[in-house]
């Protein structure tokens, strides 16, 4: 049997996927549900509720972003050579349903080690739950690219719906009932994938079955040993969030390690692999700053909506928190029709622009956001309260921007990387975003308001209006920068676009 085959069998039409893609995408629906209605509930809930002040409770958010994607490294790791995609998913998936359910109880302790469950769950079920997909086609398949797109609209439509939910009952009626509400959506993801992982067949089996059952010491399997160390892992994540200076060193040392071992490589390879390696460096450098201003909405942007933005429709105030977590990932799911339409299209007149083109003009596009943001501020500054339309209109042109760079990332790496690192390169993909949301609330921070001054709208504006106005400008000139050396980073890219 010829093993590069795929497995699966063909959908008959030739556009129809495997049935078990949707199986995938309503895991990783109701996952990212639970993931993105606990996210909208964290800041607001460490301000309002645990009380803490807001440049600690942006050093927990940094630290509980930064550690949630760098655990895929190592989960990732732990899938290729021992467990393989299906287990990792359901221990991921059972890591994290415990965490959410751990959030839910009204404790004191609960709290760092609920997400220190979620931190150790998310390494083993986000880059797994992602390559599973994978399998499911060979890799010439023309169907691959549209199968990462409908994942990536399950991903958003999860997370909207999360966010909207969880937002609106952790706000408006308990923060702990929110947390539950999540965990209750994780264990039907979780669900979805005991039923449907049979469908799977051969893929995301273990690589070494028998290997993992062999005994290590005391009659206990290889098994059950990595998942009883990854337990271990977890009181290590609290005491980090007791001491949350020591992450400064961690992610910094990291972040120059993985520069470090991709130069490393690249130093081993012939020059045409050489500089696709370099562009795909810069590329992933960059793509730190772009989460660093992106990921100012699961943090600053919360309070600003809480505090600074007209949620008044028709005579009925929406609740804040649910409105700012569900704008984001909705317009993905709109946006993701028109740029399908797009690319395609400018790509029959020759027009599509190219991946470093692409990464210049998802910057633009952020900083025209945040700009719309700023220009609105310095409108109603006498009120100290923006319409929500521009709020809505700020998220449209940011959204144009992760679609730039987001989806188009993670082929990019796959077509940059050398075939035996690219497990690797993926991981370091997801830590750059980990190291941007690390210093995205470092950026949120600057925008710490004074106990006395919260709820005074027209005081508070200016903190806000003074950092999202310079976001929007780095954002602008980044982007111009990078356009103007795409030319070169192309250049790098050999046959790759
Ligand atoms: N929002 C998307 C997701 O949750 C893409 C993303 C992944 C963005 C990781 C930042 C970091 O999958």
């Amino acid at each position: 049997m010829d093993l590069t085959e795929p497995q699966i069998p063909e959908a008959p039409a030739s556009t129809g996927h495997p049935r078990q893609l949707y199986m995938l995408f309503f895991t990783e629906m109701w996952e990212r549900f639970s993931f993105y209605g606990m996210k909208a509930l964290l800041l607001a809930y460490m301000i309002s509720e645990l009380k803490f002040d807001e440049p600690k409770g942006y050093a927990i958010l940094g630290s509980y972003a930064a550690l949630v994607y760098t655990m895929p490294m190592f989960g990732g790791m732990m899938s290729d050579r021992f467990l393989g995609g299906r287990k990792a998913v359901m221990y991921g998936g059972i890591l994290m349903a415990i965490g959410h359910l751990v959030l839910a109880l009204p404790q004191d302790w609960s709290f760092f080690y609920g997400m220190a469950f979620i931190i150790c769950g998310n390494g083993f079920f986000k880059p797994n739950i992602s390559s599973l997909v994978g399998t499911l086609y060979a890799d010439n398949d023309p169907r691959k690219d549209s199968a990462f797109s409908i994942f990536y609209m399950g991903i958003n439509i999860g997370a909207a719906m999360g966010g909207l939910l969880c937002g609106y009952v952790g706000q408006q009626i308990d923060w702990h009932y929110g947390f539950g509400l999540a965990g209750i959506f994780m264990i039907l993801g979780l669900v979805v994938f005991a039923i449907g992982k049979k469908s799977l067949k051969d893929k995301g089996l273990p690589p070494n079955p028998a290997d993992l059952k062999k005994p290590v010491f005391a009659g206990i399997s290889k098994e059950v040993v990595i998942y009883a160390a990854t337990l271990l892992v977890i009181p290590v994540i609290v005491a980090l969030f007791n001491r949350y200076e020591i992450m400064d060193f961690i992610m910094f040392g990291l972040g120059a390690l993985s520069v470090l071992y991709i130069l490393f490589i690249a130093f081993q390879m012939d020059a045409s692999a050489r500089y696709k390696l370099f562009a795909a460096l810069v590329m992933i450098v960059f793509s730190t700053l772009f989460w660093a201003f992106y990921e100012q909405n699961a943090g600053s942007l919360n309070l600003f909506a809480m505090r600074n933005v007209d949620m008044h429709v028709g005579g009925v105030e929406l609740p804040a928190l649910a409105v700012n977590n569900f704008l984001p990932p909705a317009w993905v799911v709109i946006l993701s029709f028109f740029f399908a339409w797009l690319w395609p299209a400018l790509n029959r007149k020759n027009m599509e622009p190219n991946t470093p083109v692409k990464f210049g003009l998802s910057f633009v596009l952020m900083g025209l956001g945040f700009y719309v943001f700023y220009l609105s501020s310095k409108m109603h500054a006498e009120t100290g309260i923006i319409p929500l339309f521009s709020f809505i209109a700020g998220y449209f042109f940011i959204i144009c921007g992760e679609m730039c760079i987001s989806p188009i990332g993670l082929s990019m790496i796959t077509k940059l990387s050398p075939a035996r690192i690219v497990a690797m390169m993926m991981g370091i993909w997801f830590f750059a975003s980990a190291v941007g949301e690390f210093l995205a609330s470092k950026i949120g921070a600057m925008m710490s308001v004074p106990e006395g001054v919260v709820d005074n709208p027209v005081l508070s504006l200016p903190y806000y209006a003074q950092v999202l106005n310079q976001i929007g400008l780095w954002s602008l000139g980044i982007g111009v920068v990078l356009i103007l050396f795409s030319r070169v980073i192309r250049s790098w890219m050999g046959q790759v676009r």
